[in-house]
């Protein structure tokens, strides 16, 4: 059945015209020592059933290059055939790989060579993607290697199986049950990460349970790591800052206390005595009532470091998270994690990478760059995109995240003058840092189809293809998700870009358009609530974002207000203090403007505001109809599923737009633009 289990390992055979042109290509399988090493026994289990399914015969596996028509998986150390072709090796570093038609002995064939097991798996992933989007094998010839190092899910999951801000069922991790049962679901997680190049997975919320460091866990997550390993995924975990004391019996977790340090120390003793290549630990503290070191009077420099020293001796690393706001802080929430982090720029240990949020909020549908990026050269700092679609629909929009992490990637900080992108920023090269990293917070639960929809699997395809190289565009990415996931039809393809390429941009418009954020109803964040003012924490208001009134719209962000846009680069500073050099997207984001602020459409900002919200609705109109279209070209169960979908989508898209508008115009006191149909 297509009910979307298999993600992009959906190996269905290839129509018959593309069949025949790879099976002559495609006959032997040599994989040199795959009998001892279970990660290249797991390339050869994923060659001989992705090829098999999608040309409808399997290769034969055999020891040796002796005919036209192989595949030779190896490590120039591992393979003489592979040592005389020279290939470039030297260029691909630990994880990269090499994918090359060429000849041996006078037999043609393919070549996927890499430095490391791990370089020739995600070489035989793309040499499975080649098939699956039809490309040629025939003269072949790619290199590709990670610019990033960590690449990273986030599960926001707790240990009674409930999911932070999850949507699709519940945590695949079944903990009562682990360690002993080890559900097959791991293993095709495994696969379908290492697919997309994610190196590595965060188990557990970042609201964390101390519980997941008590030795009844570490066994559970050993068990995971066990079936993560051949696949290169690496498990982390978030802990809590106030672990001494909830399961150590410590009455302090200061990082000053010697006894503090010494059980840390200890505790990552025991971790990596069960799961030796454990990859470090993720923090959030001192941030949404977590605990933290500003609670023992300590900076977070020297919260981070005192796990960095107790995880160093085992080469583990701290993820330390920079979403931070205080309660009862004046000061604009979107300048508070700058404030706390920028100055300690310096004082981090080498294993400590801060990890930023995109925007300076919380994930909206749209923010500008958070201002950390490219603010301090001596501290490596990763990327939090969510993946999961918190504030952009949950799971039933169909919103596709590629365009909108490719914004952020590609906005330039001018840090270090024009050209000096967040992608430089987090790849490392712009201030010439070894540690990098990215991360995503999952979408993934226990669903059928472990994202909720179809289409949102294309947000975790997308994040590891982006997390791979930050510089891949998202248009690239959806054609290749659309032909493996649905087919290679020309008019699937064309129609579902289309509808990929302007989701998100629609979910911005009937939400938060022209830079307006924040305006979802209180704690769950489903559905609009603009009108919410009068929550305990001011910060936590919609009211607070867009500061509606009689008079006009928007946060006053330049010198005259908050004045956050000191805290970017000062071209960008420039450019997002201007009213006419901002662009409609971040308007309202930066300023407060009248209502009959004359926009570049010819409409005022109050017209323009309705505009925008009935284009969102007609944007969504537009999708189902697109989608209604390819009812002949998909198969029935994800043709109803995604049109059910969009039916809620339409519907809800109907009463943001109509809420918006009636809230907003309450507080405006204007007339509808004419011709504009009333809120229902
Ligand atoms: C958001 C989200 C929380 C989450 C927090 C975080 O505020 O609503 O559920 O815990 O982000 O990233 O820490």
């Amino acid at each position: 059945a297509e009910d979307g289990y298999d993600l992009w390992l959906r190996y269905q055979p290839l129509e018959a015209e593309a069949r025949e042109k790879y099976r002559p290509q495609l006959r032997q399988l040599v994989i040199p020592g795959s009998e001892q090493s279970p990660t290249l026994k797991a390339i050869e289990g994923e060659l001989v059933r992705g090829v098999g399914g999608l040309l409808k015969r399997a290769p034969g596996v055999s020891a040796g290059v002796n005919g036209d028509g192989f595949v030779l998986v190896a490590t120039p150390k591992a393979s003489r055939d592979v040592r005389a072709q020279n290939f470039p090796v030297h260029k691909l570093g630990e994880e990269g790989y090499l994918v090359r038609s060429t000849t041996i002995r006078g037999h043609r064939g393919t070549v996927v060579a890499a430095n490391s097991e791990l370089g020739l798996l995600y070489g035989s992933f793309h040499l499975l993607r080649l098939l699956q989007t039809r490309s040629a094998l025939e003269g072949v010839s790619i290199e590709s290697r990670p610019r990033i190092g960590l690449r990273l899910l986030n599960h926001w999951d707790n240990l009674d199986r409930s999911v932070e801000r999850g949507y699709a069922g519940q945590s695949i991790w079944d903990w009562w049950n682990l360690p002993d049962v080890l559900d097959p679901r791991y293993t095709d997680y495994a696969r379908a990460n290492a697919a997309i190049g994610i190196n590595g997975t965060v188990l557990n919320n970042v609201n964390a349970s101390a519980d997941s460091l008590t030795p009844r866990y570490l066994a559970k997550a050993a068990a995971l790591a066990d079936v993560f390993r051949p696949y290169g995924i690496r498990v982390y975990l978030s802990a809590r800052f106030s672990a001494p004391v909830e399961i150590g019996g410590l009455d302090t977790a200061d990082p000053k206390d010697p006894d503090v340090q010494r059980w840390w120390a200890h505790k990552a003793d025991e971790i990596y005595r069960l799961i030796p290549d454990f990859g470090g630990f993720l923090v959030k503290a001192n941030s949404e009532g977590q605990p933290g070191p500003q609670d023992y009077g300590r900076s977070h420099a020297e919260g981070a470091n005192l796990l960095a020293r107790a995880l160093n001796p085992h080469g583990g690393v701290v993820m330390w998270r920079a979403f931070v706001y205080q309660q009862d802080n004046p000061e604009d929430r979107a300048k508070q994690a700058y404030s706390d982090f920028v100055p300690l720029d310096g004082q981090f240990d080498d294993n400590v990478i801060v990890q930023v949020k995109n925007g300076p909020i919380d994930f909206q549908p749209r923010e500008p760059f958070h201002p950390m990026f490219g603010a301090m050269p001596k501290t490596p700092l990763m990327m939090e995109f969510q993946i999961t679609k918190e504030y952009l629909g949950f799971a039933s929009h169909l919103a596709y995240l590629g365009p909108m992490y490719e914004e952020v990637l590609r906005a330039d900080t001018f840090a270090e003058g024009p050209g000096s992108t967040v992608a430089k920023v987090i790849d490392g090269s712009l201030h010439g840092h070894q540690l990098t990293g990215i991360a995503g917070v999952a979408n993934i639960g226990s669903d059928r189809d472990w994202t909720g929809s179809t289409f949102n699997q294309a947000n975790w395809y997308v994040f590891g293809r982006m997390a791979w190289n930050p510089q891949t565009g998202a248009e690239e990415v959806a054609r290749d998700w659309l032909k493996i996931t649905f087919s290679n039809n020309p008019v699937v393809l064309t129609t579902g870009q289309d509808m990929l390429r302007d989701s998100r941009q629609a979910v911005v418009d009937y939400m938060t358009p022209l830079g307006l954020a924040h305006l979802m109803a209180t704690g769950h964040h489903y559905g609009p609530g603009p009108w919410v003012s009068d929550l305990a924490r001011p910060e936590w208001n919609p009211a607070y974002y867009h500061r509606a009134d009689k008079n006009g719209i928007g946060f006053d962000r330049t010198s005259e207000g908050s004045n956050a846009v000191a805290q970017y680069a000062d071209p960008v500073a420039k450019r997002f203090a201007s009213r006419s050099d901002v662009g409609d997207d971040l308007l309202l984001w930066f300023h407060h403007l009248p209502w009959d602020y004359p926009m570049t459409s010819g409409r005022d900002l109050w017209e323009e505001l309705v505009h925008r919200y009935d284009t969102g609705v007609a944007e969504v109109r537009e999708m189902r109809a697109q989608w209604q279209s390819l009812e002949p070209l998909i198969d029935a169960e994800r043709f109803d599923k995604t049109a059910r979908l969009l039916r809620v989508q339409e519907r809800e898209a109907q009463w943001w737009r109509d809420a918006s508008i009636a809230y907003f115009q309450s507080v405006s006191q204007r007339p509808l633009p004419e011709g504009v149909a009333p809120p229902a």
